[in-house]
């Protein structure tokens, strides 16, 4: 059946954990709208909240006061979420805060060396258990670093931007392919001192950010599920209203169009300093794709959905350059492999991604 009509999706995880940590620097009362609804968002507000930030949650609207964040009696719990713990260990290392950071056991498998080892340099003083959870950080003062990431991660950057803000000096950080960079647009919209180049560099913080009120746009990463549905199934249109259009997140909506899909954005408007548009997908016959390092930050949450079109294309498929879906909740590249044959793919698993030949 052709999927077909128009549909709305809850707020953008990235942004909606940066517009929690963000508002705890402020002074004010922000508002967030349309906040992502699932359970990683929700322990970054709950560790805020056991780091005396307190909020109120009602539907999908969060208001909450900045203030001065102290260290908590608790350990920190991040569930499943890397994106907590990595980037409000740069939060609260930039505030003085100690702090535990403990977690379930996928999060507690993953690796923590790739921020451990930026913050040591900045002077934090971390304890791990052999670079992975728990990690208890203690830190005073912290000196600006220059940093050139050995892998892409906006998580890694944005642990070292928000480290950035309250060390001695200024802070650069380099990347080889540029990843997601929210952090470096809401802090800018909030009056940080931070430049978003090649180079991201930061100055520590003056004074508090500026409150603010916030409506999260709709997550891309959600959206290529919908849209991948309407790609592939024959006679579908289907319109996502208000949709993060951020360049650094849509690596999904160009990599379906130039396997043959009509993409087409609509209404584009900034909110928060970022893009939102309405996507339109009307389906198309699709041709397989050469994926290569390049595009792989851009598309990093969606190539599992990326492999599914790939087995209704009608040519062969390849993806390169995406170790780091081996190091995610789960091994996301045995995964793929794993189920798409257990359907009846056709599929070979590399070190770095995997080739999917089209089902006849
Ligand atoms: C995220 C960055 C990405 C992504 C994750 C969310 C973020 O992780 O996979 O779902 O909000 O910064 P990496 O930084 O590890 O690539």
């Amino acid at each position: 059946m052709p999927i077909r009509g128009a549909i709305l999706l809850p707020g953008d995880k990235s942004i909606s954990h940066r517009a929690l940590m963000l508002a705890s620097l402020t002074r004010g009362e922000c508002v967030i709208n349309n906040i992502s609804t699932g359970d990683d968002v929700e322990r970054t507000r709950k560790c805020l909240a056991d780091c005396g930030i307190r909020s109120e949650k009602n539907g999908t609207t969060v208001l909450l006061k900045g203030g001065v964040l102290k260290s908590p009696k608790i350990p920190l719990n991040c569930g499943n979420s890397g994106t907590t713990v990595r980037l409000l260990s740069g939060l609260l290392a930039g505030t003085g805060v100690t702090a535990k950071f403990i977690g379930d056991k996928s999060l507690s498998k993953r690796p923590m060396n790739r921020i451990i080892d930026p913050l040591t340099k900045m002077g934090v003083i971390i304890e791990s258990e052999n670079g992975h959870l728990p990690l208890l950080l203690t830190s005073d003062k912290l000196i600006g670093i220059n940093y050139s990431q050995p892998i892409s991660s906006a998580q890694v950057k944005s642990c070292i931007i928000l480290a950035g803000l309250g060390a001695f000096g200024v802070t650069k950080i380099q990347e080889k392919i540029k990843s997601r960079d929210h952090t470096e647009i809401m802090l800018r919209e909030l009056g940080a001192e931070i430049n978003n180049g090649e180079v991201v560099s930061i100055k520590p913080l003056k004074n508090p950010l500026d409150e603010f009120e916030i409506n999260v746009p709709g997550d891309p990463s959600s959206a290529a599920f919908f849209a991948c549905a309407a790609a592939m199934i024959p006679n579908s249109d289907l319109i996502i209203k208000n949709v993060l259009a951020n360049p650094t997140r849509i690596g999904f909506f160009n990599i379906i169009e130039n396997m043959g899909a009509d993409i087409q954005w609509n209404n584009m408007k900034k909110e928060g300093g970022e893009w939102v548009g309405d996507v339109h997908i009307l389906s198309q016959p699709l041709n397989g794709l050469h994926i290569t390092s390049e595009l792989i930050p851009s598309v990093i949450d969606e190539i599992p959905i990326i492999a599914i079109l790939a087995t209704q294309a009608q040519s062969p498929t390849s993806i390169q350059g995406a170790s780091e879906l081996r190091v995610k909740e789960s091994d996301r590249i045995k995964a793929i492999c794993q189920n798409l044959r257990s359907m009846g793919g056709d599929i070979i698993e590399n070190q770095d991604g995997f080739i999917i030949n089209p089902v006849d």
